[in-house]
């Protein structure tokens, strides 16, 4: 496809290609996330941070095909690996018979994940099974029943993980009852948590009073502590608008949970694998989490999910838990060349790239009292939108609208919580692509309010 310098804006977004391709999309494909009205983006092909549509036009990506693409589209790396494993042998039911690659990215990922001590790795095919083998080792091992989970959070979309889900309502309307046993605390959110505390300001009064809702009123009021396996939480959370929470979080609530004889369980499915400069997110916060599920980029695009867990809570006995596709040779194959090609200068990328993100959105901040808060790490950053910032009311409409105008001007984003975008682009953006994506983003947003 060959590099453009800037985006190619050849028609108006959707083209004509695309428009036929969406209104079949509607009429065959089953309702999910899709939205015509502001991500109306019809993919062909892509290299590194561009995406080239249907019609010709080339844009700069800052979606990462949400968080996968951490690697970069097609790194060459990568393809080649994939390519070399397809050459030989792609499904060798990698949970009944034995594979080298398998062992091979087990043992990569028991040495990277963080924690002074012996790991094992559950290796599967999503985001949410990589969470529902964490619950099952959980409960496996402790023999306890119930789980702790945090509101804002996203965790997937079978019923176990999605018990967890309370992002937006809409993930879970019709799907009641969900799993037994799930109780939510609040998460602290530092832009908004029920106390209005100001969570920038005042870090550590927020984490008390995290900590104390679950130690007092949830522990001591209707949730046996020792009946409880684990707390499930994600670093920073995702899908519910890349929420970062105090430093100091989550050496708290493994101060609470050791009391307890309670296990964490780190979801990194989203904000692992380099995204935050680091390799996972928990590292900002100084604490090895007892199990860390892992999926999307570890692949970069080849469905790959991952458990990893403290060796002694392993099921132990054949038949407890399993799938079919789990150790597939040619995931194993992408996931061993993406942790290496992260390794090599990309999570340095990221993490070099924070400061430039900070500024330019900071800028943004200053400009434009339509952004309520601006939060970030590495190349992981979230922008919320405000109709006001005093009552922070949602601008949902707005923040869709800017969506599109950044769209149709080349740069691909995504929304996540009520009226945040997030950007995240892959972690082999340059400086000056960087640049241009933070200058187009501001033009969506002048667009916009103007
Ligand atoms: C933090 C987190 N956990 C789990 C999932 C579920 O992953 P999947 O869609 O691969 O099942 C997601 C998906 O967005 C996620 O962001």
């Amino acid at each position: 496809m060959g590099e453009p310098e800037r985006p190619i804006i050849l028609t108006p977004i959707p083209g004509p290609k695309a428009r036929k391709i969406i209104e079949r999309h509607h009429r065959y494909v089953a309702t999910t996330t899709n939205n015509p009205t502001y991500a109306p983006l019809v993919i062909e092909s892509g290299e590194g941070v561009w995406i080239r549509d249907v019609d010709g036009n080339i844009l700069l990506d800052f979606s990462s095909g949400i968080s996968v693409l951490n690697a970069g589209i097609r790194n060459p790396v990568v393809q080649k690996a994939i390519e070399e494993q397809l050459k030989k042998m792609w499904h060798a039911a990698g949970t009944d018979f034995y594979n080298e690659k398998q062992v091979e990215l087990a043992e990569k990922l028991n040495e990277i994940a963080p924690g002074d001590f012996e790991k094992k790795t559950f290796l599967s095919n999503s985001g949410t099974e990589s969470v529902e083998a964490a619950l099952k080792i959980a409960r496996w091992s402790t023999q306890r029943k119930l789980f702790i989970g945090f509101i804002g959070a996203f965790h997937g979309r079978t019923y176990g993980s999605m018990s967890f889900v309370a992002s937006k309502p809409v993930q879970r309307s019709r799907q009641f009852p969900t799993m037994p046993g799930v109780y939510l605390a609040p998460y602290p959110n530092p832009y908004r948590n029920p106390w209005h505390i100001d969570g920038y300001e005042n870090p550590d009064e927020l984490v008390n009073r995290v900590i104390e809702y679950i130690d007092e009123y949830m522990f001591n009021r209707y949730v046996p502590s020792e009946e409880v396996a684990a707390f499930l939480f994600e670093p920073i959370q995702g899908e519910g608008g890349y929420v970062i929470p105090p430093k100091n979080f989550f050496k708290e609530l493994k101060k609470l949970a050791d009391e307890h004889d309670i296990k964490l369980i780190a979801d990194e499915v989203q904000s692992g694998m380099g995204r935050t400069g680091k390799m996972f997110a928990i590292e900002h916060f100084g604490i090895a989490p007892d199990i860390i599920c892992l999926a999307k980029s570890l692949g970069s695009g080849i469905p790959i999910g991952a458990t990893i867990f403290r060796k002694e809570m392993d099921f132990g006995e054949p038949g407890v838990h399993s799938n079919t596709f789990g150790g597939n040779m040619v995931a194993c194959a992408a996931a061993l060349a993406t942790i290496e090609v992260l390794q090599n200068g990309l999570i340095q990328n990221a993490a070099k790239l924070e400061g430039l993100f900070r500024e330019r959105l900071q800028e943004m901040y200053d400009k434009y009292e339509i952004i309520g808060d601006v939060r970030g790490l590495g190349l992981a950053w979230g922008v919320e939108f405000v109709k006001d910032r005093k009552t922070k009311s949602y601008a949902i409409e707005e923040r869709n609208k800017i969506l599109l105008e950044c769209l149709r001007r080349g740069l691909v984003l995504l929304g996540c919580g009520v009226s945040v975008i997030r950007l995240i682009p892959p972690l082999c953006i340059t400086d000056e692509q960087a640049k241009i994506g933070l200058e187009i983003f501001e033009e969506g947003i002048k667009a916009v309010i103007h």
